[in-house]
This record gives C-alpha cells, structure tokens and sequence, in this order.
C-alpha cells in the first residue's frame, strides 16, 4: 500500500550495518523499516514510532522491531522507556501515508468527501474546530504561511461568512467555498485549487512544524558519534527547519552534514510514484 520513498537513499545515508540499532520516527507502513531490519541482522534492532494507532495495527510484527505509538516530539522520553540503546541512525520521514490519504477517512484529501478531521493521532484539535472557530486573521495566516496559498484572504473570508450560516463539516463542503473564493482562471490551473488549504490545515491540526523543531535536538543527542539523521520532507518549511538545525550544528562542530542540497526521486520514481515528486532528502552525520 505505501511506497517508502527515496528508499534507495535513505538506506545508503542511514547505512545499516549487522547488528546496529536504529529509530524510525516515522512507521507508517514500516516500509523503510522493514528494509533496515534486512540489512541490520541478525541482531540490530529497530525501535518504531507512529502516532496513528489505526496505522500501526497494520503492521507485522518481528522479533527485532519494536512497536511505540506516539509522537516523535516525545522522542527522548520513548527511547528512555523503551531501553533502546546505541543508535546508530534516526529516520525522518514526514508528512503522511497513502493508507492515511485512501483508507483512512479522516479528511486528508479533497478528492473525498468525509468528515474535516485530519488528525494523525488521537490529539485533540480536528480541522472542524479550525475551520469553524478560528477567527480569520488567524486561518489566513495558516492559508498562507503553510500553504503558500495567494488567495488566502478571499477564501478566509468566504469560510467566516459561510460558517455564520451553517457550520462546515466536510471536505466537500469546504472544497466548494474554496472554489467560489478564487478566481476562475486559478479552477483550471496544474495544481488543484484546494491542494494549498488542504496541506495548510493539516499542517495545523498536527502541528508538524514545532513537532520536527522539538525532534531534531533530541536525535542528535540519542545517536551515537558517527550515528546520521536522515529526514525527508515534502515541503519547503519543513525542509527549511531541518536545513537550519543541520547547518547551526555543523558551525558548532557537533555534526557533519552529507547532503548539501537535497536529495530530490529521480524521473523513474517520480513517475512509479507520483507523490513523491515533492520529497527532499537530507542527512547529516553526528560528530
Ligand atoms: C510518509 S509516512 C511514513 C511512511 C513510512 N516511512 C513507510 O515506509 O511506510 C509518515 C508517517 O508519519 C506519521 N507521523 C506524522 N507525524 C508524526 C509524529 N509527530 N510522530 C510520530 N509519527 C508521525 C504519520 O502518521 C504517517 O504514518
């Protein structure tokens, strides 16, 4: 169902050896995991973090995986409960699966129509409570600043003055006051003219930027030297937090970094797997 992404590069920064010990913060499907714990044998082990129950349930389970559900931002407090010691690499892969996006019913995409729910876990704050509650300035500020979207003052507006009526409930719902806030000719452009909103509140819900920011420190500090952080991202303020922490270690000594731009799918995995067109990968080495 999920297609790991950059898995060929992502295996060759975390570069698995017999018997290391590595994290994944972010399980998913444990495709990348799966693929660690076949060149970490017969005895590295891997310590796997998600924060969808639902998703996790979906997993086999081995002898030299163990399962946690939680946040990757509570990374330190995980490891320390869990007892998993001598890290040699800590795997970053954000955003979210295609299980999440097909199967999973939560709103992610605004080719459904279901509820606007968007959480990855069991938080509390939904993309409803957003949507409804949140006083304009605010929901144009998320518009623009975690989706880049131009319009995010027309379409702020058309969901305050709908929401006064009726409140908005579904992604459907939302989809069509999106599309009469914009003008006509935005309806037929490359990207889908709710792509921008969508990504901004999901972003929101699970607050994802300040999750990473709070994760990177504690990863650092886990690994042991010559242990590498690995992160793929798919959007440029993501990669941006990650590209900031790297070079800010780098000046202290404390990290190398190995990638000095990101590492972007080739043409054939692009087109294997379409959403992997916006992942970056970068990678750093602890000192
Ligand atoms: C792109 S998918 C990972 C796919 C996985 N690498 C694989 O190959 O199957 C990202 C996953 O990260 C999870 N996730 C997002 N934020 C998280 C967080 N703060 N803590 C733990 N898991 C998180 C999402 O629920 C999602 O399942």
């Amino acid at each position: 169902m999920h297609q790991p992404v950059l898995l060929k590069e992502v295996l060759k920064y975390l570069d698995p050896k017999p018997n290391e010990n590595f994290i994944d913060c972010t399980f998913g499907f444990g495709g990348h995991s799966l693929a660690v714990l076949e060149r970490n044998k017969p005895k590295g082990k891997v310590l796997g973090i998600e924060l969808d129950k639902k998703e996790l349930l979906q997993s086999k389970l081995q002898e030299r995986l163990t399962l946690v559900q939680g946040n990757f931002s509570d990374l330190k407090e995980i490891v320390e409960k869990n007892n998993f010691h001598s890290v040699s690499g800590i795997l970053f892969d954000l955003g979210m699966s295609l299980w999440q996006i097909e199967k999973s019913e939560r709103g992610f995409t605004f080719q459904k129509n279901e509820p606007l729910d968007m959480r990855f876990g069991d938080t509390r704050l939904r993309a409803e409570e957003i949507i409804n509650n949140w006083p304009k300035e605010k929901l144009e500020n998320i518009f623009r600043e975690y989706g880049g979207e131009r319009y995010a003052q027309r379409i702020a507006k058309n969901i305050c003055q709908k929401r006064q009526r009726q409140k908005i409930r579904t992604t459907g719902e939302l989809v069509k006051i999106i599309q009469e806030a914009v003008p006509r000719q935005y309806l037929y452009a490359r990207i889908h003219f709710a792509t921008r909103v969508f990504q901004a509140l999901r972003i929101a819900v699970n607050d994802e930027l300040n999750n990473l920011k709070k994760a990177l420190p504690q990863a650092l500090n886990i690994l042991e030297p010559k242990g590498r952080i690995v992160v793929v991202s798919f959007h440029s303020l993501e990669d941006k937090i990650v590209k900031n922490f790297f070079r800010d270690k780098a000046k202290e000594n404390v990290l190398k970094i190995l990638t000095k731009k990101p590492i972007r799918p080739n043409l054939e995995e692009i087109k294997f797997n379409p959403r992997s067109r916006s992942a970056g990968l970068r990678a750093a080495a602890k000192s």
